[in-house]
């Protein structure tokens, strides 16, 4: 057959191919050790005219050439091919399904966001147990034994030494017997009180303490830090006031009010008409507490605050119901 014959018959067969196995049964029919072409190779060797063995030589390379052509289109237009078969059986339009992520509890979320606005401001981070013996919870701090101020926290008691710490306070002692000032620290963490649970009551709530030691230490530095903070916390230029009150571990104390979240300060349910809402305590650390840790109060000064996260949380995302944070129902938890 002579090699134009040759070409027509490859066209034709090719535009026969339908499939993978057309396309193998193609390829071994020419391209193999048996094949057509091989064979016209194999054949070129018995010529004996040089002149015309060169030139069969070349009509056969250019067949050669001619089939693989063919063969590799063939070889797109089949995948081309299955590609569409299969994209035919699936529904491009069908949504896909939702992979549900999990998240961050709201109040984890909370928690973080207060850590990384007193990181900024170059705060350090302690953490303490929860079970806590009397001493750190009560007598370091200056609630002497029998002394009324531990009626504010309804405490969780193990035995007459150990408890479930009531505040995170007890953590400003423990860093500071094992660390000299200058001191500049935060300190998250799961507080226990004694409460019924309502609206506003849970047994175990979260905290996060703050202090700061160095010397001279101003009143105003706490003012300054805590209006900075509440300010980044809400996301609102809104103003901080700071009413006397009272604790053991701080003197002078302060209740801090920040304006109201809701209102803006102008009065509403949310701040009972008063346009202010508390967020925490504070004050500036009691000589008696740095004498416990063997700080000399002369030289020292320094301030402290706390403040309970979900109160935090719930003035911050307008929430009413304190039991919301714990009943882990996904259609509360996923709206954060
Ligand atoms: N520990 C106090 C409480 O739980 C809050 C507080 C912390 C007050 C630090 C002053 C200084 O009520």
């Amino acid at each position: 057959m002579d090699i134009s014959t040759l070409k027509e018959q490859l066209r034709n067969e090719a535009e026969q191919i339908n499939n993978e196995i057309d396309l193998k049964n193609f390829a071994s029919k020419y391209r193999g050790n048996n094949g057509i072409i091989s064979k016209l190779f194999q054949e070129l060797k018995n010529l004996k005219n040089k002149e015309e063995k060169k030139q069969k030589g070349k009509e056969i390379n250019d067949l050669k050439q001619y089939f693989e052509e063919l063969y590799t289109e063939k070889e797109k237009f089949l995948i081309e091919k299955i590609k569409q078969e299969e994209l035919k059986n699936i529904d491009v339009t069908f949504p896909a399904y939702n992979i549900k992520k999990g998240k961050l509890h709201p109040l984890t979320q909370v928690m973080e966001e207060i850590k990384s606005i007193f990181l900024r401001m170059g705060f350090s981070i302690a953490e303490g147990p929860d079970i806590e013996t009397d001493y750190y919870n009560f007598e370091a701090l200056n609630f002497p034994i029998d002394h009324p101020a531990r009626d504010m926290h309804d405490t969780f008691k193990i035995d007459d030494k150990n408890l479930l710490r009531t505040h995170t306070s007890p953590i400003q002692v423990r860093v500071m017997e094992k660390q000299k000032p200058p001191l500049k620290i935060i300190a998250p963490g799961r507080v226990f009180r004694r409460d019924a649970v309502d609206a506003s009551h849970s047994p175990v709530f979260h905290q996060v303490e703050g202090f700061m030691v160095d010397k001279n230490i101003r009143f105003s530095d706490l003012k300054g830090v805590l209006d900075l903070f509440t300010k980044e916390i809400f996301g609102k230029d809104l103003k901080t006031r700071f009413r006397p009150s009272f604790f053991p571990f701080t003197e002078p104390s302060a209740e801090v009010d920040v304006q109201c979240v809701n209102c803006m300060g102008k009065g509403c349910p949310v701040c009972k008409q008063t346009g202010w809402l508390e967020i925490l305590g504070a004050g500036m650390i009691h000589p008696n507490v740095f004498r416990a840790v063997k700080y000399d109060p002369e030289k020292w000064t320094g301030f402290a605050f706390g403040m309970g996260v979900e109160r935090i949380a719930m003035l911050k995302y307008g929430i009413d119901d304190l039991r919301l944070f714990y009943e882990n129902d996904l259609r509360f938890l996923d709206q954060f």
